[in-house]
């Protein structure tokens, strides 16, 4: 694909989020070298504009920010059109960077403002692709994704991007569905968090028939729900009962327990934890979970409902990753000045991400990094799940959407 350079580089984030989007994007631009401006912000929007051009191989790789669902490294800025043609402007911009295109997404803002111009962002998308085509640069075979940032009905950011590293949708939204007999709507979470925060062949190993699982906080059932129809066996820890459609897979084994307090006779390979709690309180148990080999993975929702949110997810991921010996987030890593690779002891890997399903939270993933022995006991705890549980159990059959 044509790597054209950004002269803009837009961070898409919950409303009311822009702040900790921006602090974030600020960090990982410098860590990359990269000139760093004030961003101008707008609900949902954080925008970095360079003096010159920026070749994208220097920017941030937004699928390892938390706070941004996607980013547009934007080639082009078109601001003030005029609303009878903005398809020339958009055509002469497109004939500097690439010859043809594979197809169009028209994005906007998440919120009030993004949801007024949905309906111009669909005949807008309907429109260009029908102009492309016209002037026969669509060419469907090709990896080349148009996405054009409708930031106002006069005002386009135009990027390009490899059709197979999408974001999960447009905006960075992924468009999930929630079965009837989910138990809530936290089910969604979940499913978005494995979405975005594992790859596709880490699903396959991660998640298979017949592994292990707690839930902490689990009432009214939404993420053992999802981890039963993937064939996990799940011990649901909650005094708040658990829904009839959760009970009903026959793979939930319900414990009314104090979720602080609970530990599992045998390690399992997964630790999960929606407890409404404080941050650093919950991260503080699932390292200690981590760390004595209770559990060989962790999904973990962190709330945060205070002012400072951005300090206290550093604060959090930092104590969690040096309590487990983890690799942190780069802007986590930068804004500790922490190592952004791994170095030789390093067990897991953080990843985290404000999901669109989350509210005032975000979701932490601690993976764990390479392969550890049959025999051989976690280091600094007890021994760790059966074998290399998660690297080596079989694909599973998927069930779920
Ligand atoms: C946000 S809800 C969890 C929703 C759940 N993940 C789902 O998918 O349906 C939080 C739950 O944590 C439980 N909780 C809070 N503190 C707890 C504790 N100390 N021990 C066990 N459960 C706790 C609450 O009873 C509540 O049911």
């Amino acid at each position: 694909m044509d790597a054209a350079p950004a002269v803009e580089w837009i961070l898409a984030c919950r409303p009311g989020f822009e702040g900790e989007a921006a602090a974030e994007g600020r960090l990982a631009l410098a860590a990359h070298g990269v000139p760093v401006t004030e961003p101008r912000i707008a609900p949902g929007l954080v925008r970095f504009a360079f003096d010159g051009p920026i070749d994208r191989g220097r920017l941030p790789d937004p699928h390892r920010l938390i706070f941004a669902r996607t980013a547009w490294p934007a080639f082009a800025r078109l601001s003030t059109l005029d609303p009878r043609d903005r398809l020339t402007p958009l055509l002469a911009a497109l004939d500097a960077v690439a010859a043809t295109v594979g197809d169009v997404w028209v994005e906007t803002a998440d919120g009030e403002e993004g949801t007024a111009l949905a309906g111009f962002a669909r005949s807008f998308e309907a429109a260009t692709l029908a102009a492309l085509k016209r002037a026969r640069r669509r060419d469907p075979s090709s990896q080349v994704l148009l996405r054009v940032l409708a930031a106002s009905g006069a005002d386009l950011a135009l990027a390009l991007d490899d059709r197979g590293a999408l974001p999960p949708g447009r905006g960075g939204i992924p468009r999930l569905r929630l079965p009837r007999d989910a138990p809530s709507r936290s089910a969604l979470k979940i499913e978005e968090a494995w979405l975005t925060l594992l790859s596709a062949s880490e699903r396959v190993r991660a998640l298979a028939p017949g592994m292990t699982a707690v839930d902490l906080g689990a009432a009214p059932g939404g993420w053992s729900w999802q981890l039963a129809r993937r064939g996990l066996a799940v011990t649901a820890i909650d005094n708040g009962p658990l829904a009839a459609s959760a009970l009903a897979t026959g793979r939930i084994r319900h414990v009314r327990a104090d979720g602080f307090r609970f530990r599992p006779p045998r390690p399992v390979d997964w630790l999960v934890c929606d407890m409404v709690e404080q941050p650093a309180r919950v991260a503080r148990l699932v390292a200690d979970w981590l760390a004595r080999g209770d559990a060989h993975a962790a999904l973990v929702n962190l709330k945060l409902p205070m002012k400072k949110r951005w300090e206290e997810t550093v604060g959090c991921l930092v104590a969690l990753g040096d309590a487990i010996d983890a690799l942190l987030p780069p802007s986590v890593a930068a804004a500790a000045a922490r190592p952004d690779a791994p170095v030789a002891g390093t067990r897991f890997a953080l990843r985290a991400r404000q999901l669109y399903h989350d509210r005032e939270e975000i979701t932490v993933l601690a993976l764990p990094l390479g392969r550890r022995t049959r025999s051989g006991p976690a280091p600094g705890g007890r021994p760790g799940p059966t074998s290399t549980a998660i690297s080596r159990r079989r694909a599973p059959r998927r069930s779920s959407p």
